[in-house]
């Protein structure tokens, strides 16, 4: 386990809770740098003087069922301010000598609070009476340790809020970094700024600082390749590496023919052409439709673009001489062992193919700027680079591609007719002032054939779907109300426009039961 030593930050220790990426994008958010840690991981070795507060997360465990956790008590014995948050409640409690029980009554929703006592915790928290919080939890602490207070109580528990001043230890029995929480941003400031003392140095300036002068010093000399898409990631890890630097940065786009309308040109223009990067363009349309030719199946379908992408990029690598480094968009939701406390692991329902997990066999080193930023401040730092808004905040694309919106054989002609349909339901989005309220939008076209009539003539032709979906994060999504006036109007106009296509049907099914591609 290692934590990064260069900035003052938050600890956040995980227990498992579904929570805890939330509370470190809200210390974030408040403009502080912090860490997540697995509670199985860390060590009281691992404390250095760069943290200067503990968060201790909810999560699924009960406090008396010690020997399915693991925790080094020695970690907060230190004189750093520690948060316990549900279960980070309950534990610090208990490890002080308190009591934890299963509650009489279990609480899960929203619940009033109010306050017995002033907190540094709570400054301007109590704007009135009582204050609405989320809890979720079933046990809850039933006698406090020595020394510690009541801060506030709600009607099942008596503990909500705890303290213990002079140790700098806080409890919280609901959850402060869900929004339904009043002012649980406040808190959360409270114990970062009044309590921690830490100052802001989280930016997307800082962070643009600090990564290209890590990136320099790792890379020193050496030449760097980097494996680009043209997606937000890609884009930013390549535009800070060319930051860094410059020339000594090689990028290779591969052109899988599976990309939408104009994307390639639009690539090389923006990173060849204005950001003067060194980019290799990889004309490789044909080779991808030779290996596709035939294959119906949606999982033989992205391994085989995946590993052709490897080859083709392996094969290009090789020709420029002493590249030591490969650049990665890995983003830090990739990297978190958070997911495995109740050792329960999510069924696999497609094998995702980034450009990113690439090349093995080439045994380069890796550099992984992204790899301490969630999704959003990866979009920030972005704009921060001066990268066009329109790249930033592209919906996401799937590496595999057109591919998978193609269910069926794929051919020249049918990825054709989806690229013009795309085109058109996305450029009518943007018209229309659509495009940045959806999290991400498509067609697809469908092996099916229906008949319909144009003219006076019968015509048999494919069905395209369209897609559009409003989301957090892509793990579950509801499709967008259209108005039937949008509706009718690009229906009209990709059946007018396109041929191939005459009919146009609109997915309203959720993520889940759906998933957001069609295979
Ligand atoms: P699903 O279809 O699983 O998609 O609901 C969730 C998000 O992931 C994207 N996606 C992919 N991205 N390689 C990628 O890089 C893939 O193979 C892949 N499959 C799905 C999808 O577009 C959505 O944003």
């Amino acid at each position: 386990m290692t934590l990064d030593k260069s900035l003052n930050k938050i600890l956040i220790i995980d227990f498992g809770s579904q929570f805890t990426q939330l509370i470190a994008r809200r210390i974030r958010e408040l403009g502080v740098f912090c860490e997540i840690a697995s509670h199985k991981k860390i060590k009281n070795k691992n404390i250095n003087n760069s943290i200067k507060g503990i968060i201790l997360s909810g999560g699924p465990l009960n406090v008396y069922e010690i020997n399915r956790y693991s925790f080094d008590k020695k970690i907060i014995e230190k004189g750093i301010p520690v948060l316990g948050i549900c279960f980070g409640h309950q534990i610090l409690s208990k490890l002080n000598g308190g009591r934890v029980k299963q509650s009489k009554h279990r609480e899960f929703g929203l619940a009033n609070i109010y306050k017995k006592r002033n907190s540094l915790l709570t400054q301007k928290f109590f704007d009135k009476k009582h204050i609405k919080v989320w809890m979720s939890h079933a046990d809850q602490v039933s006698k406090l340790p020595k020394n510690f207070r009541v801060v506030a109580s709600s009607h099942n528990s008596k503990f909500a809020i705890v303290e213990s001043e002079n140790k700098k230890f806080y409890g919280v029995q609901f959850h402060p970094e869900v929004t339904h929480t009043e002012n649980g941003k406040k808190l959360l400031k409270n114990f970062i700024f009044l309590i921690c003392k830490v100052k802001k140095n989280w930016s997307a300036k800082d962070q643009k600082m600090k990564l290209i002068k890590e990136i320099r010093s790792q890379v020193g000399e050496n030449k760097v390749i980097c494996a680009l898409s043209g997606g937000v990631d890609s884009s930013v890890v390549a535009q800070l590496l060319n930051k860094a630097i410059g020339k000594k940065l090689y990028c290779i786009f591969v052109n899988t023919g599976l990309l939408r309308k104009n994307e390639e040109r639009q690539v090389v223009n923006t990173f060849k052409k204005k950001l003067k990067m060194n980019l290799i363009y990889v004309n490789a349309e044909n080779e991808f439709l030779k290996k596709l030719i035939n294959v119906s199946d949606p999982e033989m379908k992205r391994k085989i673009i995946g590993k052709l992408f490897i080859k083709i990029f392996e094969r290009y690598a090789k020709k420029i001489k002493n590249v030591k480094f490969l650049a990665q968009g890995t983003l830090y939701p990739d990297i978190i062992e958070s997911k495995s406390v109740t050792g329960s692991q999510t069924s696999k329902i497609k094998s995702h193919h980034n450009v990113g997990g690439l090349p093995k066999k080439m045994q380069l080193k890796l550099v992984e700027p992204l790899k301490f930023l969630f999704k959003d401040e990866v979009r920030k730092l972005g704009l921060e680079l001066n990268l066009s808004k329109e790249i930033i905040s592209r919906h996401p694309f799937p590496g595999p591609g057109l591919a998978i919106r193609m269910p069926g054989v794929i051919s020249k002609e049918k990825i054709n007719i989806l690229k013009e349909a795309d085109y058109y339901f996305i450029q009518a989005l943007k018209d229309h002032g659509l495009y940045h309220k959806i999290w991400q939008a498509y067609a697809a076209l469908l092996p099916v054939k229906t008949v319909g009539v144009m003219g006076d003539n019968r015509t048999y032709e494919y069905l395209c779907l369209l897609r559009a979906i409003t989301s957090e994060d892509g793990m579950t999504a509801d499709f967008f109300d259209f108005k039937k006036s949008f509706t009718q109007m690009i229906s009209n106009k990709i059946v007018n426009s396109i041929r191939g296509i005459n009919r146009v049907v609109y997915d309203i099914t959720s993520k889940p039961p759906s998933t957001i591609e069609l295979e």
